[in-house]
């Protein structure tokens, strides 16, 4: 009979990608995928060290463990991602879950199948965490989430060290993958079917694939590919956006009209705390480019309300920068100090209360603007990229628009992985309800 394994995936699209190649690699080796932890031979974790509270979720899953591990001693744990970058983490493990079998990190992927056969085979405990990146390794299978559309890594790890954030500890130097094998992989995605690809890093406007491939360039020749029909990305740092990156969104057809762009505070001074790198004006300017460039385009960020030092006029300039932008939509967070980054030692850390009233007051504007931008499709025709069927309605099924709205609407199960044209009947403060076009 052949293994079972079930992974847990905290965090962003990076670690969902992570998982993605952890399934393919087990899959290629005969294990089967379980819906459940509890049925499952091999569970994995993977760690997030990056969203609030990651770590408190981690060790609650991790404590829910112990008793499958007492029960069935043969049952192999295996834990992975940015945390297990952090040796404080590791520490934390080796003392207090002891009964974790495999401790491996995110430069060394491709040693998971080898860990988990020694692992099953030979019970051994094993602690495989690389300090930092090594070679890219290529051709590793993915089990892809959906089929028609997948994610694709261009670069990995981050040079930028912004003051709050622990990317650069945890994923190392920036490294760039060969133009060549990100074409050849996107190439199959496209033969395989697959219509939308994501291209995943943590500064994508960094990608260096060779002398002459810069992320615009990439874009170019990405657009070129045969069968495939959206390109999006993620994340871009303001500061490496560049005048050629704003005319291929003007020249790639595939490229869809719609970017995250962080920009974490609207104050200038506490941007530079953060060591941003771009002012607020700076930021501005960058989006009034954008729009006027790109007609349309929809626009998300992410924005940390009370980074230590952060008063309240630094925090009105926020709520305005937002209100000059109008976000489509915006991830919020409350500062959290991460262990090892400068700012854990700022003195001036902004009490609870304060930081909670404020994020109250953003995420409230922030709403507010998206109910009233997505209003504005109301009666519009929008081609959709049709994901799936509801999970309460098996008539509801669920798609994207090229700015990445989420549009819900009736449909039949053959429109799943095709591009349909949906008018917009409502719009909504996170979706907006559809009716096909016949
Ligand atoms: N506290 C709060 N939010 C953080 N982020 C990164 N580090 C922290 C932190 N220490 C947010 C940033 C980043 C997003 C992925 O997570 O906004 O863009
Ligand atoms: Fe973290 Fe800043 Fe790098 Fe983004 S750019 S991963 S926020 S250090």
């Amino acid at each position: 009979m052949s293994k079972t394994f079930h992974i847990t995936t905290f965090g962003c699209q990076m670690n969902e990608h992570d998982s993605e190649v952890m399934a393919g690699m087990l899959l290629e080796k005969g294990f089967e995928p379980v819906k459940e932890r509890r049925d499952a031979d091999v569970a994995i974790i993977n760690t997030c060290s990056v969203r609030e509270n990651a770590d408190k979720r981690f060790f609650g899953t991790l404590g829910q463990l112990k008793r499958r591990k007492k029960e069935n001693p043969d049952f192999v744990v295996c834990v992975c991602g940015c945390m297990m970058q952090q040796q404080h983490v590791i520490d934390t493990i080796k003392a207090k879950y002891p009964w974790v079998d495999i401790i491996f990190g995110t430069h060394n992927i491709h040693q998971f199948p080898e860990l988990v056969d020694n692992a099953l085979n030979e019970k051994k405990k094993q602690i495989e965490v690389w300090s930092d990146g090594g070679d890219i390794v290529e051709g590793l299978p993915a089990k892809r989430l959906y089929d028609c559309k997948a994610l694709v890594n261009i670069m990995f790890g981050c040079n930028n060290f912004c003051t709050y954030c622990i990317v650069p500890y945890t994923r190392g130097r920036e490294r760039s993958r060969q133009p060549e094998e990100i074409i050849k992989e996107v190439k199959s995605l496209a033969e395989d079917g697959v219509k939308e690809i994501m291209l995943l890093g943590q500064n994508v406007n960094s990608y260096r694939g060779d002398e002459q491939t810069d992320f615009a360039r990439l874009l170019y020749r990405l657009n070129e590919i045969e069968g495939l029909e959206r390109i999006r990305f993620m994340t871009s740092h303001p500061k490496d956006l560049s005048d050629r990156l704003i005319q291929a969104f003007v020249d790639c057809n595939k490229l869809c009209k719609n970017i995250h762009l962080p920009v974490q505070s609207g104050s200038s001074r506490v941007l530079k705390k953060m060591n941003r790198r771009y002012t607020k004006e700076q930021y501005l300017e960058l989006v009034a480019k954008l729009k006027a460039a790109v007609p349309g385009i929809t626009m998300s960020t992410d924005i940390i309300v009370g980074f230590p030092g952060e008063t309240e006029e630094d925090f009105e300039e926020t709520l305005d920068l937002v209100r000059k932008v109008r976000f489509d939509s915006a991830f919020t967070f409350l500062y959290s100090i991460r262990k090892g980054t400068p700012a854990e030692k700022y003195e001036d850390q902004v009490p609870e209360e304060v930081k909670h009233e404020r994020f109250n007051r953003l995420v409230d504007l922030i709403n507010t603007i998206s109910a009233e931008k997505n209003g504005e499709y109301a009666g519009r025709v929008e081609r959709v990229l049709v994901e799936g069927a509801s999970k309460t309605n098996s008539k509801t099924f669920s798609g994207r628009t090229d700015g990445f709205k989420l549009v819900n609407f009736e449909g039949t199960k053959d429109m799943v992985g095709n591009l349909v044209d949906v008018e917009i009947i409502e719009g909504k403060t996170f979706s907006l309800d559809g009716r096909i076009v016949k």
